[in-house]
Formats: structure tokens, C-alpha cells, sequence
């Protein structure tokens, strides 16, 4: 089949090559020149494992290609997917703009059919608005061209987005259309082999699934942050109470760790989205609130901790940040607890040595012209005479560390682990303060 993908962040690019990979032809669109020119030069722009070897495979392949020209990527795809950003608007609710400027592009110029798929995560009743954009275009031209909108909302993880993909839980198809739904069915027909997990429902059910998800997950989080906070003042250990409720089938282990707050570009936003849509409709979200409230407070808890046990003002102090990213195996900073971290320490007169393994980079562009904060580019280079480590992302190679090193190089033995990565009772055995979330401090 002819695709077009318009937009290549996480979620276009990880289509349109995955889709190119099953055999499509796939021309990939962004507004963006630069992102174009690093696809076109054989890289990729975002840090997402698995993805360079399959851009590369389906580009050598002949199977996909990059461009900024909207023309021919319109008239290329007959299935064109918009997977352009929703970020938040003032009010929290999901910012249309550029879903619908790319709904617009497409029925400026299309004349044959064409199936326009919302992927991108959108409030429901947007399917309704891409259609209208699109039926104006074309009146507005003269044109009638038959053409379908269908939702078809993406459940990738960053960080393991390829294989997401490549293997999804399910595939949810929201359309009305049978020739539609028909084409949808064949293009992931090979997504889907040994069962199947593709779901056709009513469009608005399946914008609403997305946002329903995403919610759930960010509950589950905020959930457990909260009682990690009683867990503390209780003297109870929110692992071993995580253990003992996630041995529970109706429960489940998944989602259920405490730590320094969730980030990235969709939990925060989602939720927001959601609560927003409830308020516009006459139906105030009371979980969803608290559980963006309690995300809020629970990014500061680490910095909390840091001033407990330091006090407010940290001028002179110096700290060891390991992980930037708000997720292992990404470098995208969007909403990262770790930006709130820093700039509460900072603020408060503290300078910084910061690693991520990948992250960094992308780190150092949001906090251009920050002064007191460094980065680094190993581990252990962050170490040398802080006052104390503070470990945000749960990267992997920070889970069994050489604690010798830490000890040898820090001012003070003293860890502060917003991800809980290490036993206390480990800590205390090798003389190290150890500060988790929601368990007894080892000191
Ligand atoms: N990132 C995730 O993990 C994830 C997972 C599931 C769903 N989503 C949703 O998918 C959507 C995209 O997210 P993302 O993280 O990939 O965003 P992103 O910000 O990484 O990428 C969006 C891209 O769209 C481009 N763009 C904007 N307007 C355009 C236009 N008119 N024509 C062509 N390109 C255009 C931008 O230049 C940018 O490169 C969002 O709605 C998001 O909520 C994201």
C-alpha cells in the first residue's frame, strides 16, 4: 500500500517505518527542514532503540522516504496518517493547531481517495473537525473527492516504541466507513498474524480509549506515589507493599512503582486533556484531577528530601544528578521530573553534575544559559566531591553500580533515589545514607 505519515517525532517515524518494513511504500512528512535533512542524511532525530536499523533497512530498501514537500507526500499516500503533537494549550486542553493545519494541507490537494487516519492522540469529536477541515478545503476549491476519516490512536512507549509496534497489544480502528475500515484491516493484516488484536469500534469510543488509557496509567502511578508519602510517615516499605498488592490478578504488578512523579509528552498532557474535557462537558474528573495534583507534588519530593535533610538555602552545595530523561531508553526531556529537581536545587543555590546516558544533549538545550549545572559524560565523572547522588531515571546501568567508587568520590556517603533502585538495608550494611520513596531512610 501507499502511505504518507505526516510528521516524524516518535510516533509518525515508528510508523512509517515500521508500516515500510511490512512491505508499504512510505513518504514520511514534516514541516520541519531539519528533521528531514538528519532522515535524509541517514540519521535519526530522537534516541529510540531499534529505529535507526529499520529506517536504514526500508530506505535502502527503496520503501521509504523523507520529505518536506507537501504536495507530493499528499498525493503519494492513500492512507495518510497525521501523527502531528497535541500539545497542551493554556487551558490544558489538547492543542488542534497542527492536527488540524495538516488536515487542511491534505484537502488543499488531494484528488483521489484517500483515507486520513488520526493517530496522533486527540480530544473526542476531533475526527469530526479533520473532516470538516477537509470538506471546506475542497468546496473551497470546487473539488468532490471521496475520502474517510478514521482514529486509529497509538499505544507506542517511548523507549521501546519499535517493538510496540512491531508487536502491539492491540490495534484499535475507530471508523464508520467499511472501505475503510477494509484498508485499515489489510495494512495491519501483517501486524497480526497469530491473533487477532485489531478492534473496530465507533470513532469517538476509540478517541476515547486513548485518553481512557493513558489515564489509568497515570492513576496507577499517582496512586502509589501518595502512599508512598503515608508509607514514610508509617514506617512501612511501599515495595514490599507494592509486592504484596501486585500478587493480586485483578491487580497486577505493572504501573504500581512509587518514585519521583511521571513525566514525558503524554501522561501530564493526557490527563489535563481529559480533566479539561470533563469541565467543558458538565462533568468534573475528581480522580483525574487529584491524580495530576499529587504528580505535581510528587515531583518535588526528592528536592524535599534534599532540603530536609540540608536545609532551604544550598549555596556552597553540591550535587550528583544521575538520569534527565523521564524515562529509561529515551532522551525526551518533555515534563521530565528531573527539570523541576533542578531547578528547585539551583534556585536554591546549589550547583549540579548531571548525567544521562542519552539525554543530555537534549538536557543542555532546555537549560541553555542556566548557570551552576554541568553535564557530564560518564556515571561516575558526576560523582567527585558532591554532597550527596540524586538518581531520577531508572536507566539500567545505574542498578548495580560500584558503590566503592560512589563512597570514594562523594563528600558524603549519602544517596537520595527518587527511582528506589537499591535495598536500604544494602545501603546501610555498606555505610551509605540512603533516602527512597515511601521506605525507612537508611542513615
Ligand atoms: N511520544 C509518544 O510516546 C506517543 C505515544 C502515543 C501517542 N502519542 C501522540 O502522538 C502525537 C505525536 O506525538 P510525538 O511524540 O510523535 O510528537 P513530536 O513532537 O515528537 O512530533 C511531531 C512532529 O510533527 C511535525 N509537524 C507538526 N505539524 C506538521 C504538519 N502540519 N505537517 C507535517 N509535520 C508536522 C513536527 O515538526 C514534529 O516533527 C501526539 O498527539 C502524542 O500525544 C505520542
Amino acid at each position: 500500500m501507499k502511505v504518507t505519515a505526516i510528521g516524524t517525532g516518535y510516533v509518525g517515524l515508528v510508523t512509517g517505518a515500521c508500516l515500510a518494513e511490512m512491505g508499504n511504500h512510505v513518504m514520511c512528512l514534516d514541516v520541519n527542514p531539519d528533521k528531514i535533512a538528519v532522515l535524509n542524511a541517514g540519521e535519526i532525530p530522537i534516541h529510540e532503540p531499534g529505529l535507526l536499523e529499520v529506517v536504514r533497512r526500508n530506505v535502502a530498501a527503496g520503501r521509504l522516504q523523507f520529505t518536506t514537500d507537501v504536495d507530493q507526500a499528499v498525493q503519494h499516500g492513500t492512507i495518510l496518517f497525521i501523527g502531528v503533537g497535541t500539545p497542551p494549550d493554556e487551558d490544558g486542553s489538547a492543542d488542534l493547531q497542527y492536527v488540524l493545519a495538516a488536515a487542511r494541507s491534505i484537502g488543499q490537494r488531494m484528488t483521489d481517495y484517500k483515507v486520513i487516519v488520526d493517530k496522533s492522540t486527540v480530544p473526542v469529536g476531533t475526527a469530526d473537525k479533520v473532516r470538516a477541515a477537509i470538506a471546506e478545503e475542497l468546496a473551497r476549491r470546487g473539488a468532490d473527492v471521496a475520502y474517510a476519516v478514521v482514529s486509529n490512536p497509538e499505544f507506542l512507549k517511548e523507549g521501546a516504541a519499535v517493538e510496540d509496534f512491531m508487536r502491539p497489544d492491540r490495534i484499535i480502528v475507530g471508523s464508520d466507513d467499511e472501505q475503510a475500515t477494509l484498508m485499515m484491516r489489510a495494512l495491519y493484516a501483517p501486524f497480526n498474524r497469530n491473533n487477532d488484536r485489531l478492534m473496530v469500534m465507533d470513532v469517538r469510543s476509540a478517541e476515547f480509549t486513548k485518553y481512557a488509557a493513558n489515564a489509568m496509567l497515570a492513576t496507577r502511578i499517582s496512586f502509589m506515589n501518595e502512599l508512598a508519602l503515608l508509607a514514610e510517615k508509617l514506617g512501612a516499605d511501599i515495595e514490599l507493599v507494592r509486592r504484596g498488592i501486585g500478587s493480586d490478578p485483578r491487580i497486577g504488578y505493572q504501573f504500581l512503582y512509587a518514585g519521583a512523579g511521571y513525566g514525558g509528552s503524554c501522561f501530564p498532557k493526557d490527563v489535563k486533556a481529559l480533566v479539561r474535557t470533563g469541565h467543558e462537558n458538565g462533568q468534573d474528573l475528581l480522580v483525574l484531577a487529584a491524580v495530576e495534583a499529587a504528580n505535581e507534588r510528587q515531583k518535588r519530593v526528592l528536592s524535599d528530601k534534599v532540603t530536609a535533610r540540608f536545609g532551604q538555602d544550598l549555596a556552597g552545595r553540591h550535587f550528583a544528578l544521575w538520569g534527565l530523561a523521564f524515562k529509561p531508553n529515551t532522551d525526551d526531556m518533555r515534563e521530565a521530573p528531573s527539570l523541576v529537581i533542578i531547578d528547585e536545587l539551583l534556585r536554591r543555590g546549589a550547583t549540579l553534575s548531571a548525567y544521562d546516558p542519552v539525554a543530555s544533549q537534549e538536557a543542555q538545550r532546555l537549560l541553555a544559559g542556566r548557570q551552576g549545572i554541568v553535564f557530564v559524560d560518564r556515571a561516575e565523572a558526576a560523582l567527585p566531591g558532591a554532597d550527596a547522588l540524586l538518581i531520577v531515571t531508572e536507566w539500567k546501568e545505574f542498578r548495580t553500580p560500584d558503590f566503592d567508587t560512589i563512597k570514594a568520590q562523594l563528600k558524603n556517603p549519602l544517596i537520595f533515589d527518587g527511582r528506589n533502585l537499591y535495598e536500604p538495608a544494602l545501603m546501610k550494611g555498606l555505610g551509605i545514607e540512603y533516602h527512597g520513596i515511601g521506605r525507612a531512610a537508611a542513615v
